[in-house]
């Protein structure tokens, strides 16, 4: 005979929880998600997620097409209590104030930049706020490494402070390439955060370089090859900055290369990965598919729209192998009990952390990092 379990209260049914007895997956909500890159990294280690958001027509689109569900539009329209409770939020919140690109292009607009652009600015702030209402046991951020030295800095500590001080969590940052997991070199910062005090390690990536050629397209058909007017142009504008001692030029590769960072404007002119077809053809762009797979994208995802919005969505996503690396961790540490130190674990609790590795043989206590 089963076992029945007991009916879901209302309250539970409306948050999207199991019902008692059985294992509840944790829930996480997806902000600033863009295509989703977060969301299949958390659900593929088990977690469900319960509220979404972006305000892009185009990657609604594809977010859609893929997970069945349209986010939430402009975050500042929704009401921080109409968000599911949730026990893991996550958002890679908008590069541009922040960027380099964006702050060059911004000042020389004469606009302002960082927490002063009254729009984009304060989006981080939204999610400060979501955070003190729902009280998630966890957060996962991710933003370009440039956050960390923006504004001498200063933009940072306001982000550090108001996540620390204000809102009590203990938060871990680390700036991760993606070159291990993926053949790109994309450097970003993640700030993962706990509202108790919990042992937290980011995870350790492999020391190998994937190749170019592993995520390389058979037969491309010849509209991604670029025209000799292009090809010219590029050629043009390079030897210009070289011979005026600067670096600026295109980036062209191979099957043996790691590319440079896929950007969101490659749409343009691709000319930050340049595939060689040899000396006596043009080089390529990549395919969508191709910028699919180099972050880290499964075959199966759907591209529903424009070349030129897939080029735009997935220079703007996340590589989901290396946020999957760090949900698991998260989650790691989330089964754990709080104030569980790696040197307590039991032989028998495979689930906990365990006593991590060390160069330094010495018992050293334990501690909690950034506590
Ligand atoms: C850096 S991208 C995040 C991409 C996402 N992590 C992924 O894996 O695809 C930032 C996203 O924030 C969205 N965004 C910007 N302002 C917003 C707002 N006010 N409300 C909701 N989404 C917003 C943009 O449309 C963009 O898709």
């Amino acid at each position: 005979m089963t076992k029945r379990s007991r009916p879901k209260t209302p309250r539970a049914v409306a948050e999207g929880q199991a019902p008692y007895g059985t294992p509840t997956p944790l829930r996480f909500i997806d902000l600033f998600c863009g295509i989703g890159g977060f969301r299949i990294a958390f659900e593929n280690i088990g977690a469900r997620c319960v509220f979404s958001s972006d305000w892009d027509k185009y990657s609604r689109l594809t977010y859609a097409a893929n997970f069945g569900e349209t986010p939430h539009g402009d975050i500042h329209t929704v009401a921080v209590a109409d968000i599911p409770a949730h026990d893991i939020l996550c958002g890679g919140f908008p590069c541009q104030p922040f960027s380099l690109a964006g702050v060059s292009k911004k000042n020389s607009l004469g606009r302002k930049h960082g927490f002063d652009d009254e729009k984009q600015g304060n989006l981080f702030f939204s999610i400060a706020d979501i955070i003190d209402y729902h009280k998630p046991a966890a957060f996962v951020l991710e933003n370009v490494k440039n956050l960390k030295s923006h504004d001498k800095g200063r933009t940072f500590q306001v982000i550090y402070d108001t996540l620390t001080r204000a809102l009590g969590y203990q938060v871990h940052t680390k700036i991760i390439d993606a070159r291990n997991v993926v053949p790109q070199h994309r450097e970003r910062i993640f700030l993962v955060g706990f509202r108790e005090p919990r042992y937290f390690e980011f995870p350790e990536f492999p020391k190998t370089e994937p190749k170019l050629a592993s995520i390389l397209e058979r037969d491309v058909p010849s509209k991604y090859t670029l025209t000799d007017n292009l090809w010219a142009y590029l050629q043009a504008y390079a030897k210009k900055h070289q011979d005026a001692g600067n670096g600026f030029g295109f980036g062209m590769v191979t099957g043996d290369s790691t590319t440079r960072t896929l950007s969101a404007r490659y749409h343009k002119d691709g000319s930050e990965i340049l595939v060689s077809q040899g000396p006596r053809k043009n080089p390529r762009r990549l395919t969508p598919r191709e910028c699919a797979r180099l972050m880290g994208y499964p075959d199966t995802f759907k591209i529903n729209v424009s070349d030129t919005q897939a080029y735009r969505q997935f220079g703007n996503s996340v590589v989901v192998p290396v946020v999957q690396k760090i949900a698991t961790a998260v989650l790691s540490t989330l089964k754990c009990p709080i104030g569980h130190t790696p040197e307590l674990t039991l032989a028998e609790d495979p689930t906990c952390f365990p006593a991590p590795k060390r160069k330094n043989k010495k018992n050293t206590p334990p501690t909690f990092p950034h506590a």
